[in-house]
């Protein structure tokens, strides 16, 4: 019998992509999924099918004759954001039933348990719960930390101004992980399908930082080794995403994320362990990930 294939959505993004490689390195079937056609032919030897998640129809022939999927809700800025995370958990637990996948690898974040008050993350529990429902699907759910790719967003404030600036207390010490390394996990994961039912598993990074020791990273990254953390107000992160561009219901999102972190009810729920654990540290990753963008940007 033929080899059932494996489905990555978003195998574009920061998680899916590293998910897509490992797996192809591995010599499996594959067939990747993105909007953007130019960024999945990068994984040349698999199968690339272009669509969005909103599609209920793309979603199923995604999914058609999958042994195993990695799925995502892909972040959504536009109007109704939650409502559309809603919908796409629905949309991908409908068609992992409808092709009767058997395993799933699911990205979700610590703070999935909560229903809300979490901002983006409350989708999350949404898609968990959804997942947690298909009959005959065993769901990983990987809930990482906080991605160090935020921090590329501080870039144009790291240029303009010479200072890293956000929501987040200065002194806040949380899980912070490089989105590669929850890619490493899911792959190795997928390809050895060895949970059952409903499992999690949290990533808490390689240790646990501050967004002050972030700064010193990034900083000493780029040459700017006193590189400062300004915290900023709820009501000033909120107008500052505001006009980057984000809807005021989007912006509000995040400001509610970050108190959430701030006030600890997104945390860890697990003790750090070797299985929560992954090797790349934000120095590594400001070295090797965000001085390359500052050059770039
Ligand atoms: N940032 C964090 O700190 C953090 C922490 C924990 C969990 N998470 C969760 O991780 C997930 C992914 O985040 P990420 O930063 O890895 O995202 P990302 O890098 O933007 O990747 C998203 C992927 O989905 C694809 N995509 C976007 N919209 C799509 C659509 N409508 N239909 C089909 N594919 C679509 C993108 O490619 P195209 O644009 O070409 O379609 C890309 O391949 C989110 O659910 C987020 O909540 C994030």
């Amino acid at each position: 019998m033929a080899e059932k294939v494996y489905v990555v959505l978003g195998a574009t993004g920061h998680v899916g992509s590293p998910v897509a490689r490992r797996l192809a390195e591995a010599r499996r079937p594959l067939r990747v999924v993105a909007r953007s056609a130019a960024a999945l032919a990068a994984h040349a030897d698999a199968e690339q099918l272009v669509g969005s998640v909103e599609d209920p129809e793309l979603v199923r022939r995604a999914l058609d004759g999958a042994g195993a999927a990695f799925v995502q809700l892909p972040p959504y800025l536009g109007p109704g954001a939650r409502a559309w995370q809603d919908r796409v958990a629905g949309i991908l637990a409908d068609g992992l039933e409808a092709a009767r996948v058997p395993y799933a690898v699911a990205l979700s974040s610590l703070g999935a348990q909560l229903a809300s008050g979490t901002g983006p993350v409350a989708g999350l529990h949404t898609l968990e719960e959804r997942l947690g429902r298909v009959p005959g699907l065993s769901v990983l759910a990987l809930r990482p930390g906080y991605f160090f790719e935020n921090h590329l967003s501080a870039i144009g404030v790291v240029r303009s101004a010479g200072f890293y600036a956000g929501a987040l207390a200065p002194e806040l010490r949380m899980a912070q992980i490089a989105a590669a390394d929850v890619g490493e996990v899911a792959a190795r994961r997928l390809l050895a399908l060895d949970w059952r039912g409903r499992e999690i598993q949290e990533l808490h990074g390689e240790r646990d930082v501050t967004p002050v020791e972030v700064a010193r990273a990034l900083g000493a990254a780029i040459g700017k080794p006193d590189l400062a953390y300004v915290q900023l107000s709820y009501a000033d992160a909120h107008a500052g995403l505001v006009q980057a561009g984000l809807s005021e219901e989007v912006a509000a999102l995040y400001v509610e994320l970050a108190r959430a972190l701030n006030d600890g009810r997104i945390a860890s729920d697990e003790p750090r362990s070797p299985a929560t654990t992954t090797p790349t540290s934000i120095e590594a990753w400001a070295r090797e990930v965000f001085a390359r963008e500052l050059r770039a940007g």
